[in-house]
C-alpha cells in the first residue's frame, strides 16, 4: 500500500510561476503502442473512460497508407460499430498503434468534426487533447493567413497545426517546440504517419498515466483505461513530455532536459473497474464498500493505544498538538463528509473545525492561521475548484494535507501530506464507496489529533474498535437490500423530497439528498430537522416525501417531534431508525433499519441505506444511473 510518505508521487508544492491555470476540460485519452493490434486496446480502453462523462468520440491508427481516423459525435458503441462496418476494417484493425478520444463539448459543439483526433494540415500529425489552449485563436489567425483550412472549431485542431509546423522527422521535438508556443493547459497524445509505432505525450495541468507493458506502452488520461494490461504506470508531472516506441518511454522536459519519474504500482486488481456482475457500477460500488472501507482502515487503527496510525499525515504529537483549528475543503459529496469530519474533530478533539465549499474558500482571499490545517478533500484529486482552494491554502504558508482516492491525482502531488483512501476505482459518477471511506479517515483523523490533544486511552480505544465495526455495520444495510427496494418503490412515484437530520446526521440528511437528486433527477434538499420550521414546511403536503434520520443519539426526541410535524401536514415519511426502536418506527410510514451503534458511526450505514434507497429509485424511473445527465465524474471545469 502507498502512503503519503512513502510513494514516489508524492512531490513538494510547486513553485507558483510553474502552476498551470486551472481551466481543465474533462474527456478521455488511450494511447497504444506495441506487439497488440491497436485498435481494440483503443476501443476497450475508451469504454472504460465512458464514467467520465463525454458527447463524441474518435480514435486514429497510423499504418504505412498514413493516418486513418474514425470519429463521430455519440457514444463509443456507436463508433465500435461505425469501425465494425467499415470497407478498410483490415487497415484499421492492423495497425500497432493509435490514439483515442472521449471529448465533452467545450470549444464547439459535440459534432463529428469537433471530435478528436485532429490532423495537422497535411494529415500527417494527429492529435487528441485534453485542456485549453488559451492563445489558439493568435495561433489560428497566423495558420489562416498562410493558408491553412481548418475543419473544427477547437483549440485541439491549432495544436495539431502548430506541431505539424515544427515537424522536421522527430515528433518528439516538434511537440517541445510547439508547446514552448503554447498558453494553457493540456494532456495530449500524437503521433506522425512519418514515425510508426512512436506515440509523443506531454501534460501540463491535465494527467497523464504511461502504464508500462511488455514490448507495449498504454497511456491513458486516467488509470481505468490501462489496468487490464499493466499495474506499473509512471504518472507525467507538468511540462513532461515523453516519447514512447513500444515499451520504450523517454521522458524529457520542456527544454530537453531528460527527466526521470519513477514507475508506481497502481493497486487496482483489473477486475475492480468492471461492473463485476452487478447492473450498474453504482451498486457493484455500494456492495463494495465493506471490502473498501476495510482496505481504507487497514493498518491505520492502533486499538491498544487508543489512536490511528496516519503516517501519510507526517505530524508528530507535537505538532498535532499545535494544530488548533481544521479547515476542511471539497465539493459536493466529498464537502459533506467533510462536514462529518468537522462534528468529530470538534466532538473527539475539542479543538474548531470549519468545513468551507472549495469553490468559496478559493476566492474569498480565506484567513488562514500559523496553526490551523487546510484539509482537502476529494475523490478523484482533480477537481478544479479543490485543486484551487490546495493552491491557495499553500500560498498562505498553512500546513496542507488531502484525503484523495485516486493515486498519483494532481492534488495528491501537490500536497506534501495526505491519506489514500484505498476505496478503489469509484466509477460511477454518483460517489458512495469514496463517500464512506473518506468518512472513515475523517473519523481516524479526528481521533489522532484528539489523542494528542485531549482524549484518554481508554477513550481512544472505544473509537478505534467502533471503527474497526464500520465494515459490519454496513454490511448488515447491504443485507437488507430487497427490503430497501421495496421501500423505495413506495417513493419512486415523487417529484420532490425533503431529506432532515441534526447533529452528525445532518450531513447525512445533505449527502442523501445529493445521491437522490443527481441520479434520479428527484427534486430533493438536506435540511437540518430544526430549519424546517424557518420556511421549508411552508411545502409541506401529500406530495412531499421526508426521509427522516432517527437513530439513537442525542436530539432523537426532537427528530421525533419533528416527524409528527411533517405527518400533521400529511407528509409521508420515511425513517431510518436503529434496529428495535418501536417508538421511532411507529412514527413512520416506513423505515428503513440500521444497526445500533454511536452517533459517529452510524452516519456510515446511514449514508449506505440512503445510497441504496436512491438506486432503486432512480432504477424503477429507469434513470441512466451510472451516467446522469449533465454530469462528469471529475469536474475539472470551474
Ligand atoms: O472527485 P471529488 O471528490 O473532488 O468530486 C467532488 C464532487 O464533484 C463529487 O463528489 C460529486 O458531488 C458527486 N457526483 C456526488 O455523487
Amino acid at each position: 500500500m502507498k502512503r503519503w510518505n512513502e510513494t514516489s508521487n508524492h512531490k513538494p508544492p510547486q513553485s507558483q510561476k510553474s502552476k498551470p491555470p486551472l481551466i481543465i476540460i474533462m474527456c478521455g485519452i488511450v494511447g497504444y503502442t506495441g506487439k497488440r493490434a491497436a485498435m481494440p486496446v483503443l476501443v476497450s480502453g475508451l469504454k472504460k473512460l465512458e464514467y467520465r462523462g463525454y458527447d463524441s468520440a474518435g480514435v486514429a491508427v497510423a499504418s504505412q497508407e498514413g493516418i486513418l481516423i474514425r470519429k463521430q459525435s455519440g457514444k463509443v458503441a456507436g463508433l465500435d460499430q461505425l469501425i465494425h462496418d467499415d470497407p478498410i476494417r483490415a487497415t484499421l484493425s492492423g495497425s500497432h498503434s493509435g490514439i483515442a478520444h472521449t471529448r465533452w463539448a467545450t470549444h464547439g459543439p459535440p459534432t463529428t468534426d469537433n471530435a478528436h483526433p485532429h490532423l495537422g494540415p497535411n494529415g500527417r500529425i494527429a492529435l487528441v487533447h485534453n485542456g485549453i489552449i488559451e492563445n489558439h485563436n493568435a495561433l489560428r489567425d497566423r495558420f489562416k493567413a498562410d493558408g491553412h483550412t481548418f475543419h473544427s472549431e477547437t483549440d485541439s485542431e491549432v495544436l495539431a497545426h502548430l506541431i505539424e509546423s515544427h515537424y522536421q522527422g522527430d515528433l518528439l521535438q516538434a511537440v517541445t517546440q510547439a508547446l514552448r508556443e503554447v498558453e494553457g493547459t493540456y494532456g495530449l497524445t500524437c503521433m506522425s504517419a512519418d514515425e510508426l509505432g512512436v506515440l509523443v505525450v506531454a501534460r501540463r495541468g491535465s494527467p497523464i498515466v504511461i502504464g508500462l507493458g511488455d514490448d507495449e506502452t498504454i497511456v491513458a488520461s486516467d488509470a481505468s483505461a490501462i489496468i487490464t494490461y499493466t499495474r506499473q504506470a509512471i504518472y507525467l508531472d507538468d511540462h513532461d513530455i515523453a516519447r514512447i516506441e513500444g515499451s520504450h518511454v523517454d521522458i524529457r522536459s520542456l527544454d530537453s532536459s531528460s527527466v526521470t519519474r519513477t514507475p508506481a504500482e497502481i493497486d487496482w486488481s483489473p477486475g475492480a473497474a468492471e461492473k463485476g456482475g452487478y447492473e450498474h457500477y453504482m451498486l457493484k460500488e455500494i456492495f463494495d464498500q465493506p471490502e473498501a472501507i476495510r482496505n481504507t482502515i487497514r493498518g491505520r487503527i492502533d486499538t491498544g493505544r487508543g489512536t490511528a496510525i496516519l503516517s501519510g499525515l507526517n505530524l508528530t504529537p507535537r505538532e498535532l498538538v499545535d494544530i488548533q483549528r481544521l479547515l476542511i475543503v471539497g465539493c459536493g459529496t466529498s464537502m459533506n463528509a467533510g462536514l462529518i469530519g468537522e462534528y468529530a474533530v470538534e466532538d473527539f478533539a475539542g479543538i474548531p473545525a470549519e468545513v468551507e465549499q472549495a469553490a468559496e474558500f478559493r476566492y474569498r482571499n480565506p484567513i488562514v492561521g500559523s496553526r490551523d490545517m487546510v484539509l482537502a478533500i476529494s475523490q478523484s484529486g482533480e477537481t478544479a475548484d479543490t485543486l484551487a482552494a490546495v493552491r491557495e491554502a499553500v500560498d498562505k504558508g498553512s500546513l496542507v494535507a488531502a484525503l484523495v482516492n485516486v493515486v498519483g491525482s494532481t492534488i495528491a502531488r501537490e500536497t506534501g501530506r495526505g491519506i489514500y483512501l484505498h476505496a478503489g476505482p469509484e466509477i460511477s459518477v454518483a460517489s458512495t464507496k469514496a463517500f464512506t471511506s473518506q468518512v472513515s479517515v475523517l473519523l481516524m483523523i479526528a481521533l489522532k489529533i484528539a489523542r494528542a490533544h485531549r482524549l484518554s486511552r481508554e477513550e481512544g480505544i472505544q473509537i478505534a474498535q467502533e471503527i474497526e465495526k464500520l465494515p459490519e455495520l454496513v454490511e448488515a444495510v447491504l443485507a437488507s437490500n430487497d427490503q430497501l427496494a421495496e421501500v423505495a418503490a413506495h417513493y419512486a412515484g415523487y417529484n420532490n423530497a425533503f431529506y432532515i437530520g441534526r447533529g452528525y446526521m445532518f450531513p447525512v440528511a445533505l449527502e442523501g439528498a445529493l445521491k437522490l437528486k443527481e441520479i434520479s433527477y428527484i427534486h430533493a434538499e438536506g435540511y437540518h430537522s430544526a430549519e424546517l420550521k424557518h420556511g421549508p414546511i411552508a411545502l409541506l403536503e401529500e406530495g412531499m416525501p421526508v426521509i427522516a434520520l432517527l437513530n439513537e443519539g442525542p436530539g432523537q426526541d426532537k427528530s421525533l417531534s419533528n416527524v409528527a410535524e411533517c405527518k400533521a401536514r400529511s407528509a409521508p415519511v420515511l425513517g431510518v431508525v436503529t434496529q428495535g426502536d418501536d417508538e421511532a418506527r411507529q412514527a413512520c410510514d416506513h423505515v428503513i433499519e440500521i444497526p445500533s451503534c454511536p452517533h459517529y458511526s452510524a452516519v456510515v450505514p446511514a449514508a449506505v441505506a440512503l445510497q441504496l434507497f436512491a438506486y432503486h429509485v432512480a432504477r424503477i424511473r429507469g434513470c441512466a444511473i451510472d451516467q446522469p445527465r449533465n454530469l462528469a465524474k471529475s469536474v475539472t471545469v470551474e
